[in-house]
């Protein structure tokens, strides 16, 4: 059996920089059509020229495959209107990080004042920029995701017009947020898709499983599968795709991210087709994405062939979800 997808899009991905970049890059052009390119580099992406320099190193690393490039900036309270307008036409969105809460999110935001946000979301809104936001609080770890949602529903009614979309969730509270306002959207990622907080940490450490936000209960997996199988259409495929050499991992301080780039059409499929649900996938992992963010992704059709794929142990220095086990679907 093989089914084909029409320009599958990545609508969160971490590309990261240098060597790093040669070795992911390709990956992920090989399998997607293209992919929203999170800023949280080192320093972050946040002026125009570093954001062409990306770009242009990006462009590089894939060669001359067929790949979109969405490019975000780090969001900073104070961009004006000006420097928005002059990097428009380059930007695809901006993601707000609260300060410290992740990966390279040092430079984030502290604090959600409406007054303070509101020239920005204003002329962000104006701009037709969406706003992309890691909502998690610096509270208990498995409560930060559900704290940050009336941050959302703070932000999601004195902005109407601003496009949110709630980054990689994992509760059962963000899913019945989406519903409630109709300018909140939601990335969900293949890995908590497909694992919770037992497989992280419930027995034997995984530490190529370690993410922020962490995989929560059985439960919260549950609303995700059920809004991502029947594509709901506020949700979109989102890898939150991270990769950190396997000695940033397999350490004490074990660095958070999941590298799934290389394998997420295959493990999908293996999800949607188990659940007798590939016909939506094509929504989830495309439809969905260019109506929420308006887009038309270069054309590229990749197939998906119902035959067993035995997951590599390393790509690079990397080791990526599901190293050296079976999927039962691969890419032709
Ligand atoms: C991401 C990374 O490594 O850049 N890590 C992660 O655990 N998801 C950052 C992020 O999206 O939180
Ligand atoms: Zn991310």
């Amino acid at each position: 059996m093989q089914i084909k997808l029409n320009n599958p899009l990545d609508m969160h991905l971490h590309l990261r920089d240098g060597e790093m970049l040669e070795t992911v890059g390709p990956l992920s052009a090989d399998s997607f059509s293209g992919a929203i390119i999170m800023p949280n580099l080192l320093p972050p992406i946040t002026d125009k020229a570093s954001l062409l320099g990306y770009k242009q190193r990006i462009n590089s690393a894939i060669g001359d495959r067929d790949f979109t490039l969405y490019m975000t900036l780090f969001f900073k309270p104070d961009y004006s209107r000006d420097f928005l307008l002059s990097i428009r036409d380059e930007l695809t969105a901006i993601k707000l990080y609260p300060a410290g809460i992740t990966t390279n999110s040092e430079g984030g935001l502290s604090g959600f004042d409406i007054d303070e946000l509101r020239p920005i979301l204003t002329t962000m809104s104006e701009l037709n920029i969406p706003l992309c936001i890691h909502g998690e609080t610096n509270g208990f770890v498995m409560d930060r995701e559900s704290e940050f949602v009336p941050v959302y529903e703070k932000l999601a009614k004195n902005f109407p017009d601003l496009t949110i979309i709630m980054e990689h969730i994992t509760t059962k509270a963000s899913v019945d947020a989406l519903d409630k306002y109709d300018n909140l959207y939601a990335t969900i990622t293949l890995h908590h898709l497909l694992i919770t907080l037992d497989d992280v940490a419930g027995g034997m450490l995984q530490p190529h499983l370690f993410c922020k936000p962490i995989a929560k209960r059985y439960e919260d997996r549950d609303a995700l599968q059920k809004v991502a199988l029947e594509a709901h259409p506020k949700v979109m495929f989102g890898s939150d795709s991270a990769p950190h050499p396997q000695d940033s991992k397999e350490c004490p301080g074990c660095a958070a991210g999941v590298f799934t780039a290389p394998i997420a059409l295959q493990a999908l499929a293996e999800l949607f087709d188990k659940n007798d649900k590939l016909n939506n996938l094509q929504a989830f992992v495309n439809t969905n994405a260019c109506r929420i963010y308006n887009i038309i992704p270069t054309e590229k059709t990749i197939t998906l062939e119902k035959k067993p794929f035995v997951v590599p142990d390393k790509y690079g220095t990397v080791v990526p979800m599901f190293a050296g086990q079976e999927l039962s679907w691969s890419i032709v």
